[in-house]
């Protein structure tokens, strides 16, 4: 290398330096040095160097957050931490026993929490290897996310190499990533003066950002980042307590939210919450809520995990967003197992951001219970993504001509009879595969990604060929010829193809995706997979007795009447024999993916009191492979013990079986999956 080049080398690296100082200042900071008119100076200077000498760029300099090739698909990431999610508290009363729990855990009589804004964004994990960001993943289902590294690269305030020196080898930042509200507002505007969608909220909008296959589109969008804690680090801890941890997070450059406060006891909670409901308004991002840990990180370690959440960690959540609006009319929708719900339709209106059309009624019960009539005007909610509500009536507002809501006699849809059976909260059409409603739904949910998983067959594609009368059952989707298909509206060639493509690979499957496919009542996943592997074929579970399906965990007396009549319906075992006649085939035996097999040949009992329903325990660790007995023998490889254990303990105990606690299991578990 020549002097000029060890110059030109020294520059670059004093102005990437610089650059992060800026950077640091700004967004971790919030305390600029210098006007981003001289900032972009500094960027562009570097820009012009490196292009002089593209053998000097390096991946983590500031130049380099965009350029990325556009991917075809995100690939899997497994988080070596799982990624937990919180419990919540709706009222002071929940904060109260919260509180209370973890001082009697702890026999502490006051405890210190850290406090700060629950965002509504998505959760991220940034991975540091040696001081750089070496990949983002988002949380997934905990366990597996998504590998969105190039997009995470483009937001200005993840630091792409921390600061200073000082770093673990291998240090895991948590946060969340968000838009804030102006960005959200101006991102919208852009889309609607192009005409094109805009988005429900500024969480969607983070989402649906970071998870563009082209990074370049990400760059664009206004994204930020708050740190609120850590996944795998290469030393034990950052610090004693969670709030030292994060300051340390801060000095290495990541930005924390400074909202971020340390409060005493319940009391601290508390007004820290009115505090924030008070500001939340003025906040430049969206929160949904308060977030309380245990501040100690010993204390933490010392209360564990329960399931999926932590029991040192709570989200006090706003009230849902309400606002008032009237019921222009309340219409009966048909779903796939019959049940005819009453939906009100509203004079539109903006709830927490969102233009809210539609409310569910749930059933004639719930229309009776809050005396909803149409020309009501009522309180609508909604929380997140769930259906909007109506929440109650205000009666003093009700007009003269105010209509009863009245269940209709015969199906809106097929005419058939509509019956409510006594005590129960649900009418149902009796038209059952002949109300198109109901099958239009039932071939859905059999399409849908969980059960078979054809790819491109869409709500709206399928409305239209039952309406054209194209199929009948989904069995009829396996004789759809291409020139069919190319007959449909905005149905080319090319999609055509795709469907027919999607409808063969769909033909491989597991017995276990299938029995969900049927739809039969009350048979969710869950079930539909200890059912596949507790009879091993379809023949075997056609003919079963009710008595024999109830052994099976999870069934019980009703699910097992479903299953038995599913499979006494001749028009159900026409359906089958013609998906079978069609191709569709599974492996003889269960065996599921050899990664899930993790406590193949281990043997586990559960006693006493456990903090979730014992079948769910048992249906998970039966998916590991694991078996699990009522009785503790020598062949029993883990007692799983809860509260107030008895003989079951102690007979583990005599024998020298290992005993676990929930966290401990959960532990295990969360290693081994
Ligand atoms: S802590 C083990 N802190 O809320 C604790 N989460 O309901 C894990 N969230 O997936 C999370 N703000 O996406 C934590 N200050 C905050 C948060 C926060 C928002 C989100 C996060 C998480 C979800 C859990």
């Amino acid at each position: 290398m020549t002097r000029k080049d060890e110059g030109v080398k020294a520059q670059i690296g004093q102005l990437r330096q610089q650059i992060n100082y800026h950077n640091y200042r700004y967004y971790v900071l919030d305390d600029p040095e210098i006007p981003d008119s001289e900032y972009d100076r500094l960027l562009r200077e570097l820009q012009a160097l490196e292009a002089e000498h593209p053998e000097l760029i390096t991946p983590d300099s500031p130049t380099q957050r965009v350029g990325a090739q556009p991917l075809k698909e995100f690939s899997e990431v497994r988080h070596v931490v799982p990624m937990l999610s919180l419990g919540n508290a709706f009222s002071d009363e929940e904060m109260a026993d919260f509180d209370e729990r973890v001082r009697k855990l702890l026999g502490e009589e006051q405890i210190e929490y850290a406090a700060e804004p629950k965002l509504d964004g998505l959760a991220i994990n940034l991975r540091y290897e040696r001081g750089v960001l070496v990949q983002g993943a988002t949380r997934g289902d905990g366990h597996r996310g998504e590998d969105v590294t190039s997009n995470v690269r483009t937001i200005g305030a993840i630091p792409l190499r921390l600061q200073g020196d000082e770093w673990p080898g291998v240090l895991e930042v948590r946060g969340e990533i968000f838009m804030p509200k102006q960005g959200f507002e101006e991102l919208n505007e852009r889309a609607r003066n192009k005409g094109e969608k805009t988005f429900a909220n500024p969480r969607n909008a983070a989402a649906g950002s970071l998870r563009q296959l082209d990074p370049k589109i990400t760059a664009t969008r206004p994204l930020s980042f708050y740190a609120y804690g850590w996944g795998e680090l290469s030393v034990d801890r950052l610090a004693d307590s969670y709030s030292a941890s994060m300051a340390v997070l801060k000095g290495l450059g990541m930005p924390v939210s400074p909202e971020q406060q340390v409060v005493q006891g319940l009391e601290g909670c508390l007004a820290y919450f009115e505090a924030m409901a008070q500001k939340r308004d003025s906040l430049e991002y969206e929160i949904d809520g308060v977030v309380f840990k245990v501040n100690d990180l010993e204390q933490q370690q010392r209360l564990g995990y329960v399931s999926r959440a932590p029991r040192w960690a709570i989200a006090r959540k706003f009230p849902a967003q309400e606002a008032l609006t009237v019921v222009k009319d309340v219409e009966f929708q048909v779903g796939r197992t019959g049940a005819v719900t009453p939906v009100a339709r509203l004079q539109p209106v903006e709830v927490g951001g969102v233009v809210v059309r539609n409310a569910t009624l749930h059933n004639m019960d719930e229309v009776r219970k809050k005396d909803v009539r149409i020309g009501d005007t009522v309180y609508v909610r909604r929380a997140g993504d769930v259906i909007p509500e109506i929440v109650r009536v205000l009666p003093e507002r009700r007009p003269k001509d105010a209509r009863e809501v009245v269940l209709p006699a015969h199906c809106p849809v097929c005419g058939s009879d509509v019956i409510k059976p006594e005590g129960e909260a649900v009418a149902r059409c009796t038209g059952g595969l002949f109300c198109p409603a109901q099958r239009k739904e039932a071939i859905k949910h059999f399409a849908s990604r969980r059960a078979m998983d054809i790819e491109g067959l869409g709500d709206k594609l399928v409305e239209q060929l039952v309406d054209q009368e194209l199929i009948r059952d989904p069995a009829d989707l396996y004789s759809l010829t291409r020139e069919q298909l190319t007959g449909l509206e905005r149905m080319g060639e090319k999609s055509a193809q795709n469907l027919l493509d999607a409808l063969a690979r769909s033909k491989e499957t597991t017995l276990a995706h299938f029995l969900y496919a049927l739809g039969i009542r009350e048979v969710g996943e869950a079930t539909s997979q200890t059912l596949a592997r507790q009879f091993g074929s379809l023949e075997a579970l056609e003919k079963a007795t009710e008595e024999q399906l109830q052994e099976t965990p999870d069934v019980g007396p009703i699910v097992a009447t479903h299953i038995a009549a599913f499979f006494r319906q001749p028009h159900n075992r026409e359906v089958i024999e013609k998906l079978l006649g069609a191709g569709i085939h599974w492996p003889e035996v269960e065996v599921p993916p050899e990664e899930q097999q993790a406590l193949a040949g281990k043997t586990f009992v559960l006693t006493g009191s456990l903090s979730r329903p014992r079948s769910e325990i048992k249906a998970e660790l039966q998916e590991l492979g694991a078996r699990v007995a009522g009785s503790v023998s020598k062949k029993t490889d883990y007692v799983v013990a809860g509260e107030a254990a008895g003989s079951k303990l102690e007979k583990a105990r005599e024998l020298g079986v290992t005993i676990l606690d929930e966290e401990q299991m959960d532990k295990l578990l969360a290693e081994i999956t």
